[in-house]
């Protein structure tokens, strides 16, 4: 049987999984210790033209890890990605994707990894892209390591929402609310070590720092972390599978037409540690 490789798709994130098919997917007794193995040192991991149906996508994000449950019918584990509110009810907050952000830091502890496979991509737009958080904290000096460190910042969904909604209804703020805001320090400390900032579009404030102030410096450290030269931008073709470690990666979607028949189907790895 053909090796198994993992090949580098930036200097900094991404890596192309290469010999993987669906039976492999399936069957393969080595694959998953592989897989969460190369996603840890890799940040997301591309596997072009698999063409997985949601039963396959199930069955592979179970052999990886805990897979939340969203819906009802025959695949309540998958949620559909895509800004057809007739497809997905919640499709307006879904914009919110065209940021940069990590998935469920207002939560006490952030999903593991999201798996998205591509059925129907968009006309223009629509590429997913990448950042590492480890190579972010790395990329600091010592003294702005030290006082990242001592930084803890509080993260909301009215944050997140503000950015593509600043005018919003009571209604609608009302809701946003009824999220609870959540503290998280700035930089994780994971259990392996290694060390991530925690940033993005649900960034509100950092604790105890005039607001202004502190919003310069988060808006200058998701800039730098962001930078074209450190993204790798993934362009979908129907069939490709991406999955991606949220503990070490900052996210988005190209904007996309809300028209758009783009549908990406996703499977959500629980978490298995606190932002500490
Ligand atoms: C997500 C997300 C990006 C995309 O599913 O959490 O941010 O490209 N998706 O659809
Ligand atoms: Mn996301």
């Amino acid at each position: 049987m053909a090796v198994i490789s993992a090949e580098r798709l930036s200097s900094t994130v991404g890596a192309e999984v290469i010999g993987v098919d669906v039976d492999r997917l399936l069957h393969d007794e080595t694959l998953p210790a592989w897989t969460l193995e190369v996603l840890e040192a890799h940040g997301a991991l591309v596997f072009r033209g698999l063409h997985v149906d949601d039963a396959t996508q199930v069955a592979f994000s179970k052999r990886l890890g805990r897979v939340e449950v969203f819906g009802r019918g025959e695949n309540p584990e998958i949620f559909r990605v895509t800004l057809d509110p007739t497809k997905n009810p919640v499709a307006e907050y879904l914009k919110g994707t065209f940021d940069w952000h990590i998935d469920g830091c207002t939560d006490d502890v952030p999903i593991m990894a999201t798996i998205l496979s591509a059925r129907a991509v968009a006309a223009s737009g629509g590429e997913t892209e990448f950042a590492s958080t480890y190579g972010a904290f790395d990329a600091l000096s010592e003294q702005e390591q030290e006082r990242c460190l001592s930084l803890r910042v509080v993260h909301s969904l009215e944050a997140a929402q503000r950015l593509r909604n600043n005018n919003p209804s009571p209604e609608e703020l009302t809701l946003w609310r009824g999220r609870p805001s959540k503290e998280h320090p700035l930089v994780w400390t994971h259990a392996s070590g290694r060390r991530s900032l925690v940033l993005g579009a649900t960034t509100s404030h950092i604790v105890g720092m005039d607001v202004d102030e502190g919003r310069a410096v988060l808006d200058d450290l998701l800039a730098r972390a962001t930078t074209p030269g450190r993204v790798y931008q993934h362009h979908w073709d129907v069939g490709d599978m991406v999955i991606w470690d949220n503990r070490g990666v900052l996210h988005r979607a190209s904007p996309y037409d809300a028209g758009s028949a783009r549908d990406m189907h996703r499977t959500t790895l629980h978490g298995d540690e606190v932002i500490q």
